[in-house]
């Protein structure tokens, strides 16, 4: 998004919370790979998707830094409602553990250090709204793990599924994650047993109801 347009929008939105500012300003100090953390017009899109569905059960692929999982609990309305977030960097867990320790929300979440594959079994029960944003080679995997713990009337939200618009390049050379995404979107889009729509928000955001 061209920048001017972009501080326009942040200008005009729900400002970003002091905590989650700091978070943010961490996450760029401290990590690798910062460009991955949701940031505040994407943290205010998922607190107020969350807001919008009111689930009690939340599932989170990819927690990186813990943005996400931050927004997702600060826009929960259900006192019982709670989050589960997997992220396979153990590198990552202090980080993450004290920006949860010392938010509000934090005890709204779950973190489980480890690989999808392995953590997601563990964890019991369906879920009203998962947030897939973890390895995107992997997307149509994770799709088909869970899908059948979605509850009907439950949500999917997938990030980057425009990949920075390398969907739509013809004759350009597909990485393996750009045809994760590519194989993930064909799935979803020839899936009739949800409703789907993407945002052109950021990287692409696809939010997925099931029927
Ligand atoms: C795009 S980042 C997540 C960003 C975060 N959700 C946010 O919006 O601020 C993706 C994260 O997924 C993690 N990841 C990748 N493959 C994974 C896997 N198989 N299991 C668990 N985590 C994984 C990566 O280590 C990385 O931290």
């Amino acid at each position: 998004m061209e920048q001017g347009l972009e501080d326009y929008i942040l200008s005009h939105i729900d400002a970003e919370p002091a905590s989650l500012h700091e978070l943010y300003r961490d996450t760029h100090l401290q990590l690798l790979y910062p460009r991955m953390c949701s940031g505040h017009l994407q943290g205010r899109i998922l607190k107020m998707l969350t807001r919008m569905i009111n689930p009690r059960h939340v599932l989170e692929l990819g927690t990186y830094s813990g943005y996400s999982s931050l927004c997702i609990a600060e826009g929960l309305t259900d006192a019982d409602a709670h989050i589960h977030t997997i992220e396979k960097d153990d590198e990552l867990e202090d980080f993450i553990r004290g920006h949860f320790s010392r938010s509000e929300y934090g005890d709204r979440i779950t973190l489980h250090i480890g690989d999808v594959e392995d953590v997601l079994p563990t964890i019991d029960g369906a879920f009203d709204l998962v947030f897939i944003d973890a390895n995107k080679r992997h997307y149509p995997h994770y799709y088909e793990m869970v899908m059948p713990r979605v509850v009907s009337g439950g949500y999917i939200i997938a990030d980057n599924t425009l990949w920075d618009g390398k969907v739509a390049e013809d004759g350009v050379k597909t990485d393996a994650q750009t045809a994760g995404i590519l194989e993930f979107n064909e799935i979803v889009s020839r899936e009739s047993s949800v409703e789907k729509v993407i945002l052109p928000i950021r990287d692409g955001l696809t939010l997925i109801r099931k029927k």
